[in-house]
């Protein structure tokens, strides 16, 4: 039927700019975009604040149980709301970046928060950005990207993103720090970044947001048409 909604996954490493081009292809289908990632760091946040024990999985499990984490589209993004506290900002902090892979490996943090993944998607005509997304979250998902982008590419772009807050931000740092991250997000062992068969493989290192959104789009209307 013509009014049917598809699910997109876009999964990939940190910066090949799966959330500016997943944000941009909901917008063009009138889509809601779901930010996975905003979910782990929503927790590491909370373990952090309330000085959790981050080596102590059952208690980490605990604690993600009990925040209510809610995702509020917004023109041009998203806000992300913690136990009624808007914590869009505080998520993206160098300390929750460098905690939360630690915090995401955790697996049955990763059970509380795919559930409620799921339960977003249910709802169909979700673009949704992860790392196990395709793979895990929701394999059925009717369009499958796998984003990538070299690691001196996605260095560059973050560095532009953060050169304002962090003055001291350097290429070569960050290429330490992502090609760090890549490392054990890809190593771990509960839903490790790794391509879906059935994904299709975008480098996004010679293209722009809007180039890579727009051939996303296109995969969306091929499926949207069979
Ligand atoms: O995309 P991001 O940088 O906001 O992701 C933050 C961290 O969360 C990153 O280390 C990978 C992890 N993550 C994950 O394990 N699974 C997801 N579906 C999304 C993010």
């Amino acid at each position: 039927p013509p009014t049917a909604k598809i699910n997109v996954a876009i999964d990939g490493p940190a910066g090949a700019g799966k959330s500016t081009v997943a944000r941009k292809v909901a917008e063009t289908l009138g889509y809601i975009y779901v930010d996975t990632g905003a979910m782990y760091r929503t927790v590491t946040l909370k373990a952090l604040r309330e000085g959790a024990d981050l080596d102590d999985a059952k208690a980490l499990a605990g604690l993600a149980e009990r925040t209510d984490i809610r995702l509020v589209p917004e023109p041009g993004g998203q806000k992300v709301i913690m136990d009624g506290e808007d914590v869009t900002e505080p998520i993206r902090t160098k300390e929750v970046t460098s905690f939360v892979s630690k915090v995401a490996a955790v697996p049955d943090i990763r059970n509380v928060l795919v559930r409620l993944q799921r339960d977003i998607a249910d709802r169909r005509g979700v673009v949704m950005d992860g790392r196990d997304i395709g793979t895990n979250v929701l394999p059925d998902a009717e369009v499958k990207v796998f984003m990538t982008a070299s690691v001196r590419i996605r260095a560059e772009r973050r560095w532009l993103e953060l050169k304002e807050k962090d003055p001291e931000a350097t290429v070569e740092g960050l290429m330490e720090a992502i090609a760090a991250r890549d490392k054990s997000d890809s190593e771990r062992a509960t839903s490790p970044l790794k391509q879906a068969d059935d994904a299709v493989l975008l480098d996004t290192s010679h293209l722009t947001a809007d180039e890579a959104a727009e051939r996303i789009v296109r995969l969306c209307r091929q499926a949207l048409e069979v």
